[in-house]
C-alpha cells in the first residue's frame, strides 16, 4: 500500500541511507518529488522568492503558504509534507505560533511544520500540542536583515558554539530533524555527530543525514546566478522560453495550430453553415 513516510520514521533515520528532501509549491513540483522517490516534501516559505517573485522570503503570509501546500498535499502520496512557518506567524508569541502550527495541519493537512532559528518554547508548545517541528539553524533567510545578506554562518569558534548548543536545545524540545543551511562541512558534521535526530543539510556539506535542495534552483528553473552547492540538473528555465518563443514565431507565421489541430463539425452541420444567412458565411471547418 502506498502511504506517506511517518515523522517517526523519518526521526529514525539518522546514520542511515541518505534522507531526501526537496521543495514542493505546487501540484506539478510536488510530483516530481514524488516520482524521484524524495522522502519528504518542503513547502518552503522559498515560494516568496521563486514562484512569487519576492527579493526576500519575509514577504509570503501564512493563508500563501496554506493555499500552496494544499496543492502539494492534493498532488503526493507518499512523500512527508512539511510546512515552513512564514515570517511573522512564530516570532511574536508562543500562542500565535501554535495557532498557526493548528492552522497548517488542518487546512493545508501537512504533517509536520518548519521554524527557523533557535526557539524552543515555540517548539515546545507545538510538538505538545502535537505538531511535529523541523528546525532550522546557521543561515536562516528570514534574518537577512540581521545577517547582513544570505552569508555563511558559524565561522568562528563563539559563532559554532552557539550553534551546537543551539542545535542541543532545539533537540531537546522535541525537534524530530533539523535543517542546516550555509554553515561550513566541518560544523554540520560535529553537529550530525551530536545529535540523535537526523540533519539536512542545504550548502552544509556531505556529512548531513540528508540533502535537500529547492527545486528551482536544482531544475535551472531560478535564473543564474546559483549558490555554489547548486548543481543544476537541467536547465528547464533556458528550455521552456526556448519553447515559448518557438510558438510564438509559428503563430506570427500561421504555422500553428495547423488544420490537423482543429475540430470538425458533422458533415451536415457543416453544410448549413456554409450556406448564405444573415450572418457572414462561415468558411469550411478544418479537420
Ligand atoms: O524555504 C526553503 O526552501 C527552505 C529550504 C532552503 C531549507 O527553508
Amino acid at each position: 500500500m502506498r502511504r506517506r513516510k511517518t515523522v517517526p520514521e523519518i526521526r529514525a533515520a539518522s546514520g542511515r541511507e541518505p534522507l531526501v528532501m526537496l521543495t514542493a509549491y505546487d501540484a506539478p513540483t510536488a510530483r516530481w518529488g514524488e516520482a524521484a522517490g524524495a522522502d519528504m516534501l518542503l513547502v518552503g516559505d522559498s515560494l516568496a522568492m521563486v514562484v512569487l517573485g519576492h527579493e526576500t522570503t519575509l514577504d509570503v503570509t501564512l493563508d500563501e503558504m496554506i493555499h500552496h501546500a494544499r496543492a502539494v498535499v492534493r498532488a503526493s502520496a507518499t512523500p512527508l509534507v512539511v510546512g515552513d512557518l512564514p515570517f511573522g506567524s512564530y516570532q511574536v508569541s508562543v500562542e500565535a505560533t501554535v495557532a498557526a502550527g493548528v492552522r497548517y495541519l488542518r487546512e493545508a493537512g501537512v504533517q509536520a511544520v518548519k521554524l527557523e532559528g533557535a526557539w524552543p518554547d515555540r517548539v515546545r508548545a507545538l510538538v505538545r500540542a502535537g505538531i511535529p517541528v523541523m528546525g532550522h539553524l546557521g543561515l536562516t533567510p528570514q534574518s537577512v536583515h540581521a545577517m547582513g545578506g544570505y552569508r555563511v554562518q558559524a565561522r568562528t569558534e563563539a559563532a559554532v558554539r552557539e550553534l551546537l548548543g543551539d542545535a542541543v536545545r532545539l533537540e531537546a524540545a522535541g525537534c524530530f530533524a533539523l535543517v542546516l543551511e550555509g554553515v561550513p562541512s566541518e560544523v554540520a558534521a560535529a553537529v550530525t555527530d551530536r545529535l540523535g535526530v537526523p540533519t539536512i543539510g542545504i550548502g552544509a556539506g556531505p556529512a548531513c543525514d540528508g540533502q535537500v535542495l529547492v527545486v528551482h534552483d536544482l531544475l535551472g528553473i531560478s535564473p543564474p546566478p546559483r549558490p555554489r552547492f547548486v548543481r543544476p540538473y537541467a536547465l528547464l528555465g533556458q528550455a521552456a522560453a526556448d519553447a515559448l518563443r518557438r510558438w510564438a514565431a509559428d503563430v506570427r507565421a500561421r504555422r500553428v495550430p495547423t488544420a490537423e489541430q482543429g475540430y470538425r463539425l458533422p458533415a451536415a452541420a457543416g453544410r448549413a453553415l456554409t450556406g448564405a444567412g444573415t450572418h457572414p458565411p462561415i468558411r469550411e471547418v478544418a479537420p
